[in-house]
């Protein structure tokens, strides 16, 4: 028989809004031992107990599917070399390779072909009276962005929105056949096509990413060739959909709470602290796992070698042990010390150009047209358990 939180955890009503069941979760314990998803593990909803384990190295990252299996090959080919999946040396090697581009700094230097980027997007939009925040704004303003970072040629995007989605969903922990058979295919035209982009860089290098690690992958043992191509393939994976994500939850938090709304326009410079406690209330990574390579004991819990854990990062972030008011949201929280970029080594590389990117978009937004509104309070999210995706978000204005 179904326990309570079973029989809750896939309903409309959890995708609607998953919190009261974090909350029921967290009060039965902060890490919890069941079976929400196929294989039975621990269920972080504790903020101090996620962070302990994020930065426990006794637990590691792992590959989604499982190492045995023979099924769909290309799709753990791909992901065994990328670095979210690899741990200690390897994964410090080809972080350090990457991370160069990713710091505060270079991304500063995006703004103002971010600003650039979101007026030609809204600009078409100018006379009309509606548009769809996550197809007209969010989706293509981050594909566009990271295809430049990473060096793909704006003709090519269109394939984008594809793959993204259905890789994302390759790594969902509600990942079954059918979403595996596609992501598998999927990976195979994403390896031919980042595998021909390659070849014309390494024969005509330019200032793009890609450039950069066929240097370092020519200069001796930093790279290999599969994880200049994993690299690639995760960048794609990771700099869209979770920015999507935010810029469109973010959207519609504001417009949810119209107080809150009235005080960023009143005060623009709170952009900052409004995008990071969005960050927060709706994040847009909901869980990540880890797998324990020892016997563990922590916090009064024994957690034996091999089992898996899930870490609800959107839970951690609402713990009332952590947070006031955890369910309110309160653009002037200071301090706000959310875990929706992760946190230890695998502290998400892409934050900087991800708090930029909203920032820009949601400021340009508000400045743009005074009377948005939502077109609908019928929204649909996606039945996905790891992140919090809208499948659409139609705003109104005049
Ligand atoms: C709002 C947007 C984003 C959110 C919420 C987010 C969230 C996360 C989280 C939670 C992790 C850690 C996963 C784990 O520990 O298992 C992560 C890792 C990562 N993210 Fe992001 N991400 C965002 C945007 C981006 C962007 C724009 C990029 C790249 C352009 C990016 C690149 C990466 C990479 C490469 C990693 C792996 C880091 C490593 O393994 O060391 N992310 N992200």
């Amino acid at each position: 028989m179904k326990t309570d939180y079973q029989a809750f955890s896939f309903t409309t009503e959890f995708f609607q809004n998953p919190y009261q069941f974090y909350e029921k979760l967290r009060s039965m314990q902060p890490i919890y031992r069941g079976n929400l998803i196929k294989n039975p593990g621990w269920y972080v909803t504790g903020y101090e107990e996620a962070i302990t384990i994020l930065k426990d190295k006794r637990f590691k990252n792992r590959i989604p599917l499982p190492e045995g299996s023979k099924k769909y090959e290309q799709l753990k080919n791909i992901q065994k070399d990328m670095m979210l999946f690899k741990n200690k040396s390897d994964h410090r090697r080809l972080r350090f390779l990457v991370s160069n581009v990713f710091t505060p700094k270079i991304v500063e230097q995006l703004r103002p072909s971010i600003e650039e980027t979101v007026n030609e997007l809204l600009q078409p939009f100018q006379n009309q009276k509606s548009l769809d925040v996550v197809s007209d704004l969010a989706f293509p303003l981050a594909s566009l962005v990271i295809a430049r970072i990473i060096g793909v040629p704006k003709e090519d995007l269109f394939q984008f929105r594809e793959w993204a989605t259905s890789l994302i969903q390759s790594i969902d922990f509600t990942r079954r056949g059918k979403v595996l058979e596609n992501g598998d295919a999927i990976t195979i035209k994403a390896m031919d096509y980042f595998n021909e982009l390659i070849r014309i860089r390494k024969l005509n290098p330019k200032e793009d990413l890609i450039s950069k690690l066929i240097m370092e992958e020519q200069q001796g043992d930093k790279l290999s060739d599969d994880e200049l191509l994993a690299t690639c393939i995760l960048l794609v994976i990771a700099g869209h959909e979770t920015t999507i994500n935010l810029i469109s939850n973010s959207v519609l938090t504001l417009l949810n709470h119209p107080k809150q709304l009235m005080k960023l326009k009143e005060n623009s410079f709170l952009i900052d602290q409004a995008v990071e406690e969005c960050l927060r209330y709706e994040s847009p990574t909901q869980m990540i796992a880890r797998v324990a390579t020892e016997d563990i004991d922590i916090h009064n819990t024994s957690i034996k070698k091999g089992d898996q854990i899930y870490l609800l990062l959107g839970a951690a972030n609402r713990d009332p042990h952590k947070f006031h008011n955890p369910n309110q949201f309160d653009i002037t929280r200071n301090p706000n010390p959310h875990i929706s970029f992760g946190n230890g080594a695998h502290f998400c590389l892409g934050a900087p150009l991800a708090r930029l990117e909203a920032q820009i978009a949601i400021k340009t937004l508000l400045d743009w047209k005074k009377n948005i509104q939502l077109a609908s309070s019928n929204l649909k999210w996606q039945k996905l358990i790891g992140f919090r995706s809208l499948k659409e978000l139609p705003i109104i204005f005049d």
